[in-house]
């Protein structure tokens, strides 16, 4: 599977079945999570890896009553380490850097998971200061995610369709491009565009004139 097709198939999934999760796929969601970008490199991202199933019933518990996660064979929770960041990088280092390379953290972990067969979701919504204790997380540290990891018994996701022309702007923020097709120079795309709209406009002019001989 190649990364593309890694990131445009993988889907966010909340419910797994009992099939353990091999300890060496572990090992590979945690190296490809370690390959995330860091601001300045310091690598201040570290993972809990939650296997005990008191303790991961815990972790759930402190996630907003999303039960579902339970099910997981395996959590792993992604805690900022902040102190070396925010030294160096002051405010924005803590607030943002730290924040941002766990996000590529996290999404290294999912798109792995994906591609090894497994499924999973980005947790974000849980109450901090339960998960610090339960965690013995402290200091200048911050848990950001929780990543429920397991098999599925779902199906393969529907093909999203991309998004670009209400995401993108060329040059300034707010500065859209109408025609996306003849910008990427996907041509194809708009001559079959025009087709079809030539050709339906051909239908409701018949129909007019089928109507109006009617009369
Ligand atoms: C910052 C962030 C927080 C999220 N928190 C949760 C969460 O607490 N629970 C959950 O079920 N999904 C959570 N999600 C997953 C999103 O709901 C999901 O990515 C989105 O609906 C798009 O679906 P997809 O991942 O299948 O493309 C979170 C995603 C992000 C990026």
């Amino acid at each position: 599977m190649d990364v593309f097709q890694a990131i445009t198939q993988r889907r966010s999934v909340r419910s797994f079945n009992s099939k353990p999760v091999e300890f060496e796929k572990i090992t590979k969601l945690l190296d490809s999570a370690s390959h995330a970008p860091s601001a300045g490199d310091l690598k201040d991202y570290k993972f809990i890896v939650v296997t005990d199933k008191a303790l991961l019933s815990e972790v759930a518990e402190c996630a907003q009553e999303q039960y579902w996660i339970r099910q997981a064979p395996v959590l792993i929770v992604v805690v900022s380490d902040f102190h070396h960041t925010k030294e160096l990088y002051k405010e924005r280092g803590e607030r943002l850097y730290s924040v941002q390379s766990c996000a590529a953290a996290t999404q290294n972990i999912l798109l792995t998971a994906h591609s090894l067969g497994l499924a999973g979701c980005w947790v974000g919504a849980f109450d901090e200061n339960k998960l610090n204790t339960l965690l013995s997380i402290s200091g200048e540290r911050r848990p950001q995610v929780i990543i429920p990891i397991g098999y599925t018994d779902e199906g393969a996701a529907e093909n999203k369709e991309p998004e670009l022309e209400t995401m993108v702007y060329f040059n300034s923020y707010g500065s859209k491009v109408k025609n996306m097709n003849l910008l990427t120079k996907e041509y194809s795309k708009e001559i079959e565009k025009i087709t079809e709209q030539g050709s339906s406009l051909f239908e409701r002019l018949s129909e007019k004139v089928a109507g109006f001989f009617k009369k």
